[in-house]
């Protein structure tokens, strides 16, 4: 396959950065398509520790191209901090001059929101995500090629007329045109170079035969249309989205990588059927670190494995192969569930319900698998797995309908292990 996405299957935190770091190597050109800088991994460049929030994985890659697409929500300044802290000379990237800026309005919106919600917060990034997209939606966004254009402080202008009225209506303080003009144009300036019109850039490469890899963010069950709504982000993390996120045709992209944690995790608000309640077992995740979100400083909440889920996001967006991340984190538990359906009014489901309220009193059904007690994170094939190991992979197989093509046991490259040659 030449036109690959890498997408989370879950609420995120599947461990996508590594795979796509893993697969944009061997990449002509690197594309996100959809969210802002709500996405983040950490990407280590010489030794030094780099968090990539909204560049492309590709840019530690000499000679790959970087994309940000017309569905993506990009802040200026973080985009710029980002750039400078990576210090890169020979950076190849582009911007979308459809794709929409994150204002400072945004961000002090989305946190009144946020408080004025109170319990029934939805625990939001806070990188302003939520009222970027709605301007988007209700026509009063700023575009790139606005941002970085001769007219953009009119624009500004008519646009903060309008958010002084929503600050009023939210009690917050006005927002000043000038002050605002005045530090972001020049982010413009440096920015300005960046911004084409990515869509006919790729149409381009696509025909040429480049190898094309569109990088997700967040994952499937955070999708404003398939997800656990209202607890979703506001774009749609799929590869079903590719297409007119990055102004390419369906039938262009030629695959998906479904992203998969070897155990469910979900940061946030919202239901999590598979969770697991017994504190001896959290406590096995929780000393690993792995779970610990230095953001929120909180560990996210552990459950077990649920293909209720994965068949979704067969089904919404479409999944070519499975990438079976941090399997080496299973070592050392007796036993491993596999959630295989829920129960929900006295019936055995195989979806996930659209109302929350009805998701929340959906119960697991589980089917239990041995565990393995050997550390595997020196392994470097299938084979060299234990048996337990090799049977939870197939048994994955097995119920999501889709080939393990790359499974890891570990944070580094080495201990990323392609098991199907798909890029
Ligand atoms: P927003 O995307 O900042 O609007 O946040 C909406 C919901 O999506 C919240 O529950 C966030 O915790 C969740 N979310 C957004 N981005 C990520 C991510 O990259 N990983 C995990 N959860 C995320």
């Amino acid at each position: 396959m030449k036109t690959i996405v890498v997408i989370g299957t879950a609420w995120g935190d599947e461990g996508k950065g590594k795979i796509t770091d893993f697969l944009a190597a061997k990449a002509d050109v690197v594309a996100r398509f959809q969210g802002g800088n709500n996405a983040g991994h950490t990407v280590i460049v010489d030794g030094k520790h780099h968090l990539f929030q909204l560049l492309p994985s590709g840019v530690v890659n000499s000679g790959t191209i970087n994309l940000l697409t017309n569905g993506m929500v990009i802040d200026p300044k973080g985009i710029l901090e980002e750039i400078d802290d990576l210090g890169k000379k020979d950076l190849n990237l582009f911007i979308s001059n459809r794709a929409h800026v994150v204002m400072p309005y945004h961000l002090a919106i989305e946190s009144a929101n946020e408080r004025r919600k109170g319990e029934n917060r939805l625990n939001t990034t806070g990188h302003g995500i939520g009222p970027t997209y709605s301007d988007k939606a209700n026509r009063i966004g700023l575009r790139m090629d606005q941002f970085v254009g001769p007219n953009f402080k009119k624009q500004l202008e008519g646009i903060i007329n309008l958010k002084n009225l929503e600050a009023d209506k939210l009690g917050i303080p006005h927002f000043d045109v000038d002050e605002i003009y005045e530090e972001y144009k020049e982010y413009a300036k440096r920015l300005r170079p960046h911004v084409i019109d990515t869509s006919l850039f790729l149409n381009e490469a696509i025909a040429e035969g480049k190898k094309v890899l569109f990088e997700g963010a967040q994952g499937v069950m955070l999708c404003i249309e398939n997800g656990t709504y209202p607890f979703v982000t506001s774009s749609s993390p799929t590869a079903a989205a590719v297409p007119l996120y990055a102004g390419i045709a369906p039938w262009l992209l030629e695959g998906a990588v479904g992203v998969v944690k070897a155990y469910a995790t979900r940061e946030g608000a919202g239901p999590m059927p598979t969770l697991i309640p017994d504190d001896k077992i959290q406590a096995h995740f929780h000393k690993t670190k792995v779970e610990y979100e230095p953001r929120t400083k909180t560990y996210r909440r552990v459950g077990w494995l649920d293909t209720v889920i994965l068949r979704h996001a067969k089904r919404v967006s479409g999944l070519s192969y499975l990438a079976v991340t941090v399997l080496d984190i299973l070592s050392g538990l007796d036993e491993l569930k596999i959630c295989t359906s829920y129960n929900l009014n006295g019936e055995v489901i195989d979806y996930v319900p659209a109302d929350i309220k009805e998701y929340e009193k959906a119960t697991p059904n589980f089917i239990t698998l041995p565990g393995w007690k050997e550390d595997i994170s020196h392994v470097k094939s299938f084979s060299e797995l234990p048996v337990n190991a090799q049977k939870y992979l197939e048994k994955i197989e097995e119920l999501v309908g889709v080939e393990i093509g790359i499974f890891s046991v570990g944070p580094s490259r080495e201990q990323t292990i392609q098991v199907k040659d798909f890029f």
